[in-house]
């Protein structure tokens, strides 16, 4: 298992720009076999959940070609509707191709995906929207075994604004005979990124961003050139890095819109942000403090509430703030797996269920601590930045299913940080 040494206590500067975002380009990929015309996505990122995406896709029948961070994909010859078992253990949100390939093949088999380290992820929500279109689905000896030959548009109320779910239905519903309607559908920005995807092949869907998204089904699609939205994950991760080390950074290709939450937890903690002129459209500059203040009470909320991936991020940043902290995770039921690794840093953080407490200390110490998720591996190493001494990370593989060369990115703007 891959592991970073991180000599931290050094100062950041210069400038980054944060690439293609992984959770609107896994159900755009999902959505690429709608068409049989060749697409192309610009902007991509080396990240091992799209690399398995990308083997999923190819395991079905689609050709793949890569050159630089453009992707070619020829989904002329999909020729199956079962998606292998190995993938589906991988990474849990393949579970986004069954609307797509119900919506191509009119029937799927796909193994139930697992809970993973931050929850159980159950997809009640996603497999209630596909019975309502008139998907048949047995859920027997742990697969979903799906016919879909004659689906029609219905109108939809998630329980839940997920993400999954609300992405499933819109697939689906892409060939769905009708009009379909989701209602307290998610409204995340990666859902806008699909819908705007589906439209640039020729479907007709509208509203997402708000709580009602209406698909109306179309017969064909044709090809696409596309650019993904910037990943807001990703431009927190770094704006945190600049947050708690003290410095001085601009962060380019940032959509400011997708991290308001993010920056104004920033500025209440201290730092100065502000849209970076000069350059391409996005991009912001963040000045921080030599301390931060802390922050009297976060809670994640889905979008666009404070951001449960960022939720970890957070959480190193504020343990060295001035002051005590409360951060409440709505989302996930397990999202607190990195608090006793930062505690064997020094850090002063009770929890208690959904709860933390985090007292700000004066200094982290560096230790060998383990990665379990992957934000909560991204939050060691943003605390390593700041502890004094050589901090270890291992299980590093976690961060990599969401960040493309973490530590050559963090050491092109000064870090100390080392793949060992
Ligand atoms: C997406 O996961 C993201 N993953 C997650 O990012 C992100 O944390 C999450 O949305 C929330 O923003 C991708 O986009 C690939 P949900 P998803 O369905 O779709 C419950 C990362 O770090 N729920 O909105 O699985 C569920 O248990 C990952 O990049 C049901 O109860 O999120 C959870 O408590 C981690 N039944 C809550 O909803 C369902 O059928 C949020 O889940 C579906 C979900």
């Amino acid at each position: 298992m891959g592991k970073f040494r991180i000599r931290g206590g050094r100062r950041l500067e210069g400038d980054i720009r944060v690439i293609g975002a992984k959770n609107a380009i896994l159900p755009i990929l999902a959505a690429v076999i709608l068409t049989r015309k060749t697409v192309v996505l610009y902007d991509f990122p080396r990240l091992a959940d799209v690399e398995n995406m990308l083997l999923i896709l190819q395991s079905i029948g689609c050709q793949v070609k890569r050159e630089g961070t453009t992707l070619i994909v020829d989904p002329s010859n999909v020729n199956s509707w079962v998606i292998p078992d190995r993938h589906v253990k991988e990474i849990r949100s393949s579970i986004v191709m069954l609307g797509a390939v119900l919506a191509r093949m009119k029937k799927a088999k796909i193994t139930y995906p697992g809970g993973c380290e931050i929850g159980q992820r159950p997809i009640n929500l996603h497999l209630h929207g596909l019975r309502q279109l008139g998907v048949i689905i047995d859920e027997s000896h742990g697969y979903l075994e799906c016919e879909a030959a004659n689906m029609v548009g219905a109108d939809i109320h998630l329980d839940y604004p997920s993400v999954g779910a609300t992405e499933n239905i819109m697939l689906a519903a892409t060939c769905a005979k009708g009009r379909t309607i989701i209602r307290n559908a998610a409204k995340e920005p990666e859902i806008i990124d699909l819908q705007n995807f589906i439209n640039s092949m020729g479907g007709k869907v509208h509203g997402a961003g708000s709580n009602t998204i209406i698909i109306d089904g179309v017969d064909s699609f044709h090809e696409t050139e596309y650019t993904v939205i910037p990943d807001r994950i990703v431009a927190g991760t770094y704006l945190m890095a600049a947050a708690i080390t003290g410095s001085e950074l601009v962060v380019h290709n940032v959509n400011l819109e997708h991290i308001q939450s993010i920056v104004t937890k920033l500025r209440e903690s201290g730092c100065m942000i502000t849209p970076y002129k000069g350059t391409d459209a996005g991009a912001v500059k963040i000045k921080a403090p030599q301390r931060l203040w802390a922050i009297e009470h976060t809670k994640t909320y889905p979008y666009p509430g404070f951001p449960t991936d960022m939720q970890a991020l957070l959480m190193s940043v504020l343990t060295v703030a001035k002051g005590t902290s409360i951060i409440t995770e709505n989302i996930f039921e397990n999202r607190f797996k990195h608090v006793p690794e930062l505690i064997r840093m020094g850090a002063n953080i009770r929890t208690e269920g959904k709860i933390a407490v985090i007292q700000g200390v004066p200094v982290l110490k560096g230790a060998e601590v383990s990665a379990s998720d992957l934000r909560g591996g991204a939050a060691l190493v943003i605390a390593g930045l700041k502890a004094e001494g050589e901090t270890i990370v291992d299980n590093i593989h976690h961060i990599e299913r969401g960040y493309e060369n973490l530590d050559l990115c963090l050491r092109s703007i000064g870090a100390d940080i080392e793949r060992i």
